[in-house]
C-alpha cells in the first residue's frame, strides 16, 4: 500500500480527486489536512468530510489553517459555488474533524512513516509551509510532493499571471518551493489541457450511473459555468483530480526538471510561478514540472475510482 497525505481546500475538483485516492485500494490516506481557500475553512472540512463519508471509508480529517499565511483569505466561490460543491443541495454540514490541527499531524504523520510518504497538496500551501518552516527536516522526510499549482507554460486562471493555489498565498508557496522536498508541479495548463470534459464527455462519466459517478459529475455545476464563461474551456476541468493521477501513476505524465520560483508582490506581480526553462537564473533546477499527460489513461482512472463499490 502507498501512504498518502492529502492537503486540500476541498470544492468541487478536489472533492474528485480525493474520491480517486479513497477508491484506489492500493493506497492507504494517513491523513486528509484541510486548509482555507476555495471555500472558507469551516465550508472545506465539511466538504472533505462529506466526500470521505461518500466513500464509505474513514480516512481521517483534520482542520488547517484558516488564512494565508500575511494576506487576507479571498475564495474561488465565484468558480465553484457557495458552498464550493456546485450548489446542489448536499448535505455538507454537521459532520465533526478528527482532533489536532493539520500543521501538527503533517508533521506527525510525515514523521511516522519518515520516507515513505507521498504528499499531494490541492489548495493553497499555508499548512505544508507552517510545517516546513516549524520543521525544516521533515522536507527530507516526503517521499515526494506532488503539488497541483502554478503554471508551467502560459496563461493564469486567477491573473494573466497566476494561478489560484500560489495566488492565494504566494509566501506560503514560496516557503515550499525553496523547502528542498522533492517535488512534482502541476500547473493549471495541465488542467486545461488534458483535463477538460465537455457536456458529452462528463455525460460519459456520469452514465457509469454509480453514486459516486454522479457525485463527481453533478458537483461541478458552478464550475461548468465559470470554465465555458470565464476560463473560454468546453466544459468543467479537473486540476486536482489530474495530479491526484499523476501521483497515482507517474508514469501517465511527462515532466521537465526545472528552477521555478514565485513571486510574492502585489496585482501581476503576485503568485507568479517563474519557471527557468533556459536556465539562466544558474540556479539548479528543484522542481519536476509536468509537460504533458495521458489524457486516455487519466480518464480511465477517474472512471475506475467511480466504478468501484463503496
Ligand atoms: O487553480 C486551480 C486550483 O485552485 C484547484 O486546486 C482548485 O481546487 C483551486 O483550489
Ligand atoms: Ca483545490
Amino acid at each position: 500500500m502507498r501512504k498518502f497525505i492529502i492537503d486540500t481546500d476541498t470544492a468541487s475538483d478536489d472533492a474528485v480527486a480525493l474520491v480517486m485516492a479513497l477508491q484506489d485500494p492500493d493506497i492507504d490516506v494517513r491523513a486528509i489536512t484541510v486548509v482555507a481557500g476555495n471555500v472558507p475553512l469551516s465550508q472545506a472540512l465539511q466538504n472533505a468530510l462529506y466526500t470521505v463519508e461518500l466513500c464509505g471509508k474513514d480516512a481521517p480529517v483534520y482542520s488547517g489553517c484558516a488564512k494565508p499565511i500575511l494576506r487576507e483569505l479571498e475564495t474561488a466561490q465565484d468558480v465553484h459555488g457557495a458552498d464550493g460543491m456546485g450548489d446542489i443541495g448536499l448535505p455538507l454540514a454537521g459532520r465533526a474533524p478528527a482532533p489536532g490541527h493539520a500543521v501538527d499531524v503533517l508533521r506527525q504523520v510525515i514523521r511516522e512513516d519518515a520516507g515513505d510518504i507521498t504528499l499531494v497538496t490541492l489548495g493553497p500551501l499555508t499548512n505544508v509551509a507552517l510545517a516546513l518552516l516549524r520543521e525544516p527536516e521533515l522536507a527530507a522526510l516526503v517521499e515526494h510532493c506532488y503539488i497541483m499549482g502554478g503554471i508551467g507554460e502560459g496563461h493564469g486562471n486567477v491573473t494573466p499571471t497566476a494561478e489560484f493555489n500560489i495566488w492565494a498565498d504566494p509566501e506560503a508557496a514560496k516557503i515550499v518551493f525553496e523547502s528542498g522536498m522533492k517535488m512534482t508541479m502541476v500547473g493549471w495548463d495541465i488542467s486545461w489541457k488534458y483535463a477538460t470534459f465537455d457536456p458529452g464527455q462528463a455525460a460519459e462519466i456520469r452514465d457509469i450511473g454509480s453514486p459516486l459517478a454522479h457525485f463527481v459529475v453533478d458537483i461541478q455545476a458552478t464550475l461548468t459555468e465559470y470554465a465555458i464563461e470565464s476560463s473560454h474551456l468546453a466544459g468543467f476541468d479537473l486540476p486536482d483530480p489530474i495530479t491526484m493521477a499523476v501521483a497515482i501513476d507517474r508514469g501517465i505524465a511527462t515532466f521537465r526538471d526545472f528552477r521555478v520560483d514565485v513571486t510574492t508582490g502585489d496585482g501581476l506581480q503576485r503568485g507568479i510561478t517563474v519557471v527557468d526553462v533556459l536556465g539562466v537564473t544558474g540556479r539548479s533546477p528543484q522542481m519536476a514540472v509536468t509537460t504533458g499527460v495521458d489524457r486516455a489513461a487519466f480518464v480511465d482512472m477517474l472512471k475506475r475510482s467511480v466504478s468501484r463499490p463503496v
